[in-house]
């Protein structure tokens, strides 16, 4: 088995470092130093050298970052927008908040960094309105920063500006989608809108504006202090670097672990949550976040944490939360609780998933309790299927696929369980 060693980690090596949240700390650490490199670099060369990492954004579809940053039309004459997504609401993720609460200023040099990278003068952290502790520590590190120049008018001296403001959400899980962020950063309901025209041309009050998660900026750092050649030396294929992956279910040791891509899914299992808990039979894992279909034992043996591993099964490597299910855990409460939260959290506005959403929590809150038809397989899928591609964000794709993904890879569970008409347990 062949791990990263705790000292190659990206950005995860000082996270045990008593009071890093701290900014001298932090600089103790070597902090803000990439920053300082940063701005002796063209803005040019800084986006090269992102693009040379093979960086792609942690939020959840995994676009490269250096190429999303090379689509802001620099001449455009409007002001330019960098929002930072620490919405971090998917079920089964909860990376981001480590950062957030434990080396905040890992963040913010990313986010100056990257700011500088894309011309931008006024930057947002959107944070999910249920990390409050996140959000104190935040404007603390945001203040310290400023103290020591590093945020404001011309940072240490360069002809480069920046205010950072932070904004806390309500809650809710639609405001994580980059559209639906910017509306709710405007001061209006947090509903999608239609793309193109895509936010880094037409985003934050109709200017070109950047959305890139917590753990992608918090990245930036290390890429300019060591290059983005050496970036890609860490993973595999199309899936460079290390990623940050949340573990959770039937594990002996959940928890948020830095591992490289690219290692075989049970090992990480095995080594990271310590195995099974109470040595129970692995039934599924959920390999990326609640909205990616499922993978079988026999797929989880095969599997490995890259996109093309994930492709080759079916799934997605997500937003990084891993969900273990073990044997004697129900489906079909499995699917009664996913399908009720994205029926909660659709916003409404397009058909497919504000009808969808409602129809599949009913059809499973009625299989669940011993009331499924035979035909509701049939109709499960057929509902799930008109919700995929059909609205303005893919929140309705995301609450249809693991549907999709559990009838396809499970369906002798559901199907038992729709002749038997009995209740499941837990
Ligand atoms: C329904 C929905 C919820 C999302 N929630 C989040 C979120 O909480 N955090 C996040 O970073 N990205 C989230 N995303 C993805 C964002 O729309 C966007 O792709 C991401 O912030 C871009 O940053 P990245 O390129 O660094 O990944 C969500 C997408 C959808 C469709």
């Amino acid at each position: 088995m062949k791990l990263l060693a705790p000292e190659r980690r990206i950005l995860t090596k000082d996270i045990e470092t008593p009071n890093l949240f701290r900014i001298e700390t932090y600089e103790a650490q070597g902090g803000y130093q990439s920053l300082k490199k940063a701005l002796s670099l063209t803005q040019d060369a800084v986006i090269e050298e992102v693009k040379k990492s093979g960086l792609r954004g942690r939020g959840g579809a995994g676009f490269p970052t250096g190429q999303k940053w090379s689509f802001v039309p620099f001449q455009s004459g409007k002001p330019i927008y960098l929002l930072c997504n620490a919405d971090e609401s998917e079920p089964g993720t909860f990376k981001d908040r480590v950062i957030l609460e434990k080396n905040p200023h890992l963040l913010i040099e990313g986010i100056i960094i990257s700011s500088y990278a894309v011309r931008c003068h006024k930057s947002y952290i959107y944070v999910r309105g249920e990390y409050a502790e996140a959000a104190k520590i935040i404007e603390r590190a945001i203040e310290e920063a400023y103290q020591k120049g590093y945020l404001g008018k011309n940072i240490l001296g360069s002809n480069h500006s920046l205010d950072l403001v932070l904004h806390r959400g309500a809650g809710a899980y639609i405001c994580g989608e980059e559209t639906g962020l910017i509306s709710s950063l405007e001061g209006k309901k947090g509903q999608p809108k239609l793309k193109p025209p895509f936010p880094a041309v037409s985003g934050f009050l109709n200017c070109p504006t950047v959305v890139n998660n917590v753990e992608t900026l918090a990245t930036i750092p290390w890429i300019i202090k060591n290059g983005g050649d050496a970036y890609a030396q860490y993973g595999v294929g199309t899936a460079k670097g290390t990623r940050l992956f949340c573990l959770s279910g039937w594990v002996n040791r959940p928890g948020v672990y830095e591992e490289e891509m690219g290692i075989p899914l049970t090992d990480f299992i095995e080594h990271y949550g310590g195995g099974m808990k109470d040595g129970a039979k692995l039934k599924a894992v959920i390999p990326g976040g609640s909205s990616t279909p499922p993978l079988t034992p026999e797929e989880v043996s095969q599997a490995t944490l890259d996109y093309d591993s994930m492709t080759k099964f079916g799934t997605f490597l997500g937003s990084g939360g891993i969900i273990v299910i073990p044997e004697h855990f129900s489906l079909l409460l499995l699917l009664e609780r996913l399908t009720e939260f994205y029926w909660d959290e659709s916003c409404g506005q397009c058909t497919p998933c504000r009808e969808g959403t409602g129809w599949l929590y009913k059809m499973m809150k009625a299989i669940e309790h011993g009331k499924g038809r035979t035909k509701d397989f049939e109709d499960l899928q057929k509902t799930a299927r008109s919700m995929m591609g059909t609205t303005i964000c893919a929140l309705s794709d995301a609450a249809a696929m693991p549907v999709l993904g559990f009838l396809k890879k499970f369906p002798d569970e559901i199907k038992a369980h729709l002749k038997e008409g009995t209740e499941a347990s837990v």
